[in-house]
This record gives C-alpha cells, structure tokens and sequence, in this order.
C-alpha cells in the first residue's frame, strides 16, 4: 500500500457548501476503492493524506491536482505502507476554527486532542498538528 500526503491552496471563492460537495463525492469514491484519509483545512489551504493500493490513490490524485477549486498542489510525502493511519475514515475533514461548517473542530490550542487516530505515526502527526496550528494569512 502506499501513502501520498499534499498541500494546496484552496480558491478564495471557496464556501462550505463547496467543501460539502468535495466531501460527498470523495467518500463515495473513496468507500469504492478503499481509499482512506483525512483532509485538513485551515481556511486558506488544504492538507490531505491519502491511503491505500498505489495505482488507486495515483489516480485519485491525478483528479485532485486538475481540480480547480484549488491550487498550488504540491505533494510532499509519498511512501510505501504496510498499514493504514486511517483505516475507519474513507475521507474525514478538519477544519480549524470554523463554527459555522459543522464539521468537526480543532481546537487551536490543542487541535490533536482526541480527534486524530492514536496509531498515527509519528512524523504523520507532527505533519497535520504543525499545518493545523497555522494562523491563515490575512485576506
Ligand atoms: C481539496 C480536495 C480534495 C479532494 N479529495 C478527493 C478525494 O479524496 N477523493 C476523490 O475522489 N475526489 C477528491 N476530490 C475531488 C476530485 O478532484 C474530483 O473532483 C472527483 O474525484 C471527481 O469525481 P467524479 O469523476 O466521480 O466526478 C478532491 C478535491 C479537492 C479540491
């Protein structure tokens, strides 16, 4: 199996009705080829890992790098793996300090606190905790 994790920069226009319709299509295109993961957005970008068999997950992110509801995709880990960080999610979503989406929240001063898996490796963790703690620039 293999591991890919990213970040982009998300369209300014972005609302959460958007990121809903993301999420909907990502679960269920996920659950299909048992993909799984976990996407973190702080506002202003985006960070996703993606798991599972490597030829699935490269082509599922050949999709995510033509979408244009962001940009700047840039990958930044690509490993094999011989078991999942995120074996019950087929795409969770995080998003820092935003009340208002429902999504499930991070708390900025303890954003791990519960919510990520407690398997995750180490380097993973650091990964999501350090980009979650980043204060979005100003518009
Ligand atoms: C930040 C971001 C994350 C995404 N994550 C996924 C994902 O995990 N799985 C997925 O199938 N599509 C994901 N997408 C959507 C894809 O880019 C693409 O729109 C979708 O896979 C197309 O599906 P369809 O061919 O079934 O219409 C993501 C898009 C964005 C902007």
């Amino acid at each position: 199996m293999y591991r890919l994790v990213y970040v982009s920069t998300a369209k300014k226009e972005l609302s959460t009705e958007d990121i809903g319709r993301i999420l909907d299509v990502s679960q269920s295109n996920n659950h299909e080829r048992y993909i799984t993961g976990f996407l973190a957005h702080n506002g202003q970008h985006f960070m996703q890992a993606l798991e599972g068999e490597y030829d699935e997950v490269r082509e599922i992110f050949d999709r995510i790098l033509a979408d244009d509801r962001h940009e700047s995709v840039v990958q930044i880990l690509g490993e094999t793996i011989t078991a999942r960080a995120f074996p019950d999610w087929s795409m969770n979503y995080f998003r820092v300090d935003d009340r208002s989406s429902g999504a499930m929240l991070i708390r900025h001063d303890d954003p791990v606190d519960g919510l990520l898996p407690q398997a995750m490796p180490r380097e993973l963790l650091h990964l999501f905790t350090r980009f979650l703690r980043i204060e979005p620039l100003p518009a």
